[in-house]
């Protein structure tokens, strides 16, 4: 199990890919080793033509096979961009909504409702330019301190925006998902959680993740326990833990793509504020001045060139 998530080079695992290894053994484990080989090739190895990459083969197969018919006219990508150095899942930390409404004289609300205009369009972004999961930090386990009025205006906001944008979600073959500790969210809200994620559940072309309650701590606590649960109770031996029965206990186990590539923060912030802990351990990071409600398509753009632009290695030379 280990050598699976050594570093290899590209060339074999293009090669494992196309011999087709058996899918789903551990569906999550095989798409992160089949995203990076595309990233990790230095430049002067790449063609200047586009080529079918690895991270192609697996999308086609599962396009066909999950894809509930909504299928988009594919769109040119911004200049600069290239289509098969896309990142498969990108997170964002929306940081800055309170100090963009403080600049101008308004609440803390008035930021997080212009934050939702934000989202909104990057949604949008990622559903057109294919881009398969995009995980926000829409609320902080440890939010949970921030003053009465401004989380009971969140956890509001939240199920007004569920609920005005399920149907459009749902049109438009996204799949929403949510993840953190939902015990302590309002009741009404977790209904609406889960009804959403019913109805979207079998939706392919765009999975949006958003983290309520969520703590990357919390997550590897979450995973130790269930972990230790099935010790207990024989179903797990002690040798049997290894990274992917860990991977497959965080609450990432959502989706087919848990490892985000690229990590988004916007507001000049540079830190990780206990968001996807485990998950972020390769991904490529980039921290944007602009406060979250002014992050749109030129800055999005901006943060997908650079991540285009490196060389993942994954701890190899190559
Ligand atoms: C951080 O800004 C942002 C939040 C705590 C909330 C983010 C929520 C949204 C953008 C709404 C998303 C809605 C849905 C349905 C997912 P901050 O208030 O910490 O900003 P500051 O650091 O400038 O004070």
């Amino acid at each position: 199990m280990l050598s699976l998530r050594l570093p290899i080079p590209s060339e074999s695992v293009l090669a494992s890919v196309m011999q087709r290894p058996p899918r789903f053994l551990n569906a999550r484990n095989q798409t992160h080793l089949f995203c990076s080989p595309t990233l990790s090739e230095p430049k002067a190895l790449q063609s200047s033509t586009p080529q079918a990459t690895a991270a192609d083969v697996v999308t086609r197969e599962e396009e066909e096979e999950l894809n509930d018919g909504t299928t988009p006219p594919e769109e040119e990508l911004p200049e600069g961009l290239r289509r098969e150095l896309m990142p498969k899942h990108v997170a964002v930390i929306m940081d800055g909504n309170g100090r963009w409404a403080r600049q101008r004289g308004l609440p803390p609300g008035a930021g997080h409702r212009a934050g939702v205009e934000s989202l909104k369009a990057l949604v949008e972004l990622c559903w057109r330019w294919e881009i398969r999961v995009l995980t926000v930090f829409a609320f902080s386990y440890d939010n949970w301190i921030r003053p009465k009025v401004e989380v009971e205006f969140l956890m509001s906001l939240f199920e007004n925006v569920i609920q005005s944008e399920l149907d459009k979600f749902a049109r438009e073959g996204i799949r929403i998902s949510v993840i953190g500790d939902w015990s302590r969210l309002p009741e009404s809200l977790q209904a609406l959680i889960r009804d959403a994620e019913e109805k979207t559940r079998k939706h392919s072309r765009l999975q949006l993740i958003v983290a309520v309650s969520y703590s990357g701590k919390y997550d590897v606590v979450q995973a130790c326990k269930s972990i230790a649960n099935k010790v207990k109770d024989g179903i797990v031996q002690v040798d049997d833990i290894d990274e992917g029965l860990i991977e497959q206990e965080l609450e990432t186990n959502c989706t087919e793509f848990p490892y985000p590539d690229l990590l988004i923060r916007t507001s000049g912030e540079l830190r990780v504020s206990n968001f996807l802990l485990w998950q972020l351990a390769y991904t490529e990071l980039f921290f944007a001045p602009d406060l979250w409600p002014d992050f749109g398509k030129d800055e999005f753009v901006e943060a997908l060139v650079s991540f285009q632009e490196r060389q993942r290695r994954y701890g190899g030379r190559k």
